[in-house]
């Protein structure tokens, strides 16, 4: 997983602020429901290029520090080089479930898109708990579900009636495995933590076109990124015109271009 995450690598560092700008309302609320302030310890997990982390840098200020962590080592070159100009923030490469700090040494933790991507969440989230003082909060970010998510959904859509299967397989985790809130909630309870909440927040993607859409989302969405790049030329331009034929239905006006519907659920819990 770590090697398909480490090849859109490049991609993410490229596209950061645009992934930014859309999580911007919902990362604000993340970090309302991790209470993260002034002084305090976050911890980023799943972090990719750190934009949940770099947003929790500026609330914590030069008294606190922020951590990013992914298991993917060129998401954290590239999280490294986007903050070296924040000295509160350091990376660390490990995976959700083998967290790489001690005990009780974070006030929050932050997940933003990276838990529907380990294949135990709640031992993903128990492992989360762990490096939480008494009282910290996790907080965790995944998509609402495919319906609600059509920026993502076409295209993924795209790709299976091409090839008249699912994409992704079911079984298999993916962006939308944590679409159903029972199901997070119960990933976050099982996990070890109490006063477990969850919150849906809109996160319409603005584009200035259907193909600015259709060139951005396949180089982000890992295993679709590196499924197209083994696809042959005529196959890979025979699911872009597939796409942007349901793009088409899906958008409507935006502020400068087309927007099309986005919704992330927000779990929140305490140790
Ligand atoms: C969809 S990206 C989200 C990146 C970032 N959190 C953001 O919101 O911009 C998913 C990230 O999860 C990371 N990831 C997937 N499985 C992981 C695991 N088991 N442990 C740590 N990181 C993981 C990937 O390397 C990738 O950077």
């Amino acid at each position: 997983m770590s090697e398909m995450w480490d090849s859109v690598a490049g991609a993410w560092e490229r596209n950061a602020e645009l992934v930014d700008v859309q999580l911007t309302a919902a990362t604000a609320v993340m970090l309302d429901a991790a209470q993260v302030g002034p002084g305090d310890a976050v911890l980023d997990v799943a972090a990719g290029p750190g934009g949940a982390g770099i947003a929790a840098a500026a609330r914590v200020g030069g008294d606190g520090r922020v951590v990013l962590s992914d298991d993917a080592p060129a998401m954290m070159e590239a999280a490294a080089r986007r903050t070296e100009d924040l000295p509160a923030v350091t990376t660390v490469v490990c995976d959700q479930t083998r967290i790489d700090a001690p005990d009780e040494s974070f006030d929050a933790a932050l997940c933003r898109h990276g838990l529907m991507f380990a294949d135990a969440p709640a031992a993903a989230v128990r492992e989360a708990r762990r490096v939480l003082r008494p009282g910290g909060r996790y907080v965790a970010m995944t998509w609402d579900t495919r319906e609600a998510n059509p920026w993502l959904g076409l295209v993924l859509d795209a790709v299976g009636e091409q090839f008249g299967v699912p994409f992704p397989p079911p079984g298999i985790p993916g962006p939308f495995s944590l679409s159903d809130p029972v199901l997070l909630e119960d990933a976050l309870r099982a996990g070890g933590l109490d006063d477990v909440e969850v919150v849906t927040v809109a996160t319409p993607m603005q584009r200035a076109s259907l193909e600015a859409w259709w060139e951005l989302v396949p180089q982000l969405a890992g295993p679709l990124a590196v499924a197209l790049a083994g696809m042959d030329d005529e196959v890979r331009a025979a699911i872009r015109t597939r796409a942007l034929g349901y793009g088409a239905a899906a958008a409507r006006p935006g502020d400068d271009g087309i927007e099309m519907a986005g919704s992330v659920l927000i779990a929140s819990g305490r140790r």
